[in-house]
């Protein structure tokens, strides 16, 4: 089974699932305001390593990815990433409002 680092925890996780419902499914906390249906950015992940483990990103991904904040060459949204192998994440701080 794939590994996914979630910052400072690690967690075995089916190969397919997203890299938001193997954040939930493991208690850690993931904001997913549209629930998983990319239509908004809140689940907004940076991967350090292992982007070539996750689904390719569709253009819808795309396209909401561009509101999120603090983006980088390296984020995705969370809902939207299934899991091929092992990735290691951080989940960026959110800002303060
Ligand atoms: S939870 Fe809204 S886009 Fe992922």
């Amino acid at each position: 089974m794939p590994k996914v680092r979630f910052d400072d925890e690690e967690v075995e996780v089916p190969a397919g699932i997203t890299l938001l419902d193997a954040a939930l499914d493991n208690g850690i906390a993931l904001d997913h305001n549209c629930g998983g249906n990319c239509a908004c950015s809140s689940c907004h992940v940076i991967i350090i390593e292992g982007m070539e483990n996750l689904s390719e990103m569709r253009d819808d991904e795309e396209d909401m990815l561009d509101t999120a904040v603090g983006l980088t060459l390296q984020s995705r949204l969370a809902c939207q990433s299934q899991v091929k192998g092992d990735v290691r994440v951080t989940i960026p701080p959110k800002p303060a409002i």
